[in-house]
């Protein structure tokens, strides 16, 4: 099933998501339905909040189908090493046609369970790196253009606010 994306303005993106505590069949096929969501809507990486659930789980795939094992599955993710700066133009699903340069660690390391509930550690640099540092944050509320300046933050939620008002978003 494919989901659609909720957008920016939609609070269930601004508040910190719930652990996932059960790991059944339903988290399976929520997992399955996430990459089909991801994927239709051209992301390399979904976090749940994204579909409306508030739940800390999320999706990444990089290589965007090129590479089977390069797909991702993050429950309850944890940032628990971070190291470097590296900067490069940043997006997200939830806030579409907007693009701008993000400052991050270039190098993290993020502990996470996997569908069926065992722990791992991986470690990515640079785009992985910053896909996990986006999506964490996400589970956090967070987006982000929390990490502009909040001049550039402004601009943006201005012109959001008159595609709201065009109904255009
Ligand atoms: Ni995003």
């Amino acid at each position: 099933m494919i989901y659609p994306i909720v957008k920016f303005g939609d609070p269930v993106l601004e508040k910190p998501a719930e652990p996932v505590t059960v790991f059944d069949r339903d988290l399976k096929k929520l997992v399955e339905d996430m990459f089909e969501s991801m994927y239709e809507a051209r992301g390399i990486g979904l976090a749940a909040p994204q579909i409306g659930i508030s739940k800390r789980l999320a999706v990444i795939d990089i290589t965007f189908q090129e590479d089977a094992n390069a797909k991702l599955v993050l429950v309850n993710p944890e940032i628990i090493h971070s190291e470097g700066k590296h900067t490069q133009t940043e997006g997200c699903l939830s806030i579409p046609e907007f693009r701008e340069p993000v400052s991050r660690p270039r190098k993290v390391t993020v502990r996470a369970q996997d569908v069926n509930g065992h722990w791992f550690e991986k470690s990515g640099e640079e785009l992985l790196a910053r896909v996990f540092l986006h999506e964490t944050d996400h589970l956090n509320g967070k987006l982000y253009i929390s990490h502009l300046s909040a001049l550039k933050r402004d601009l943006m939620k201005r012109k959001i606010r008159k595609l709201v008002k065009a109904g255009e978003w």
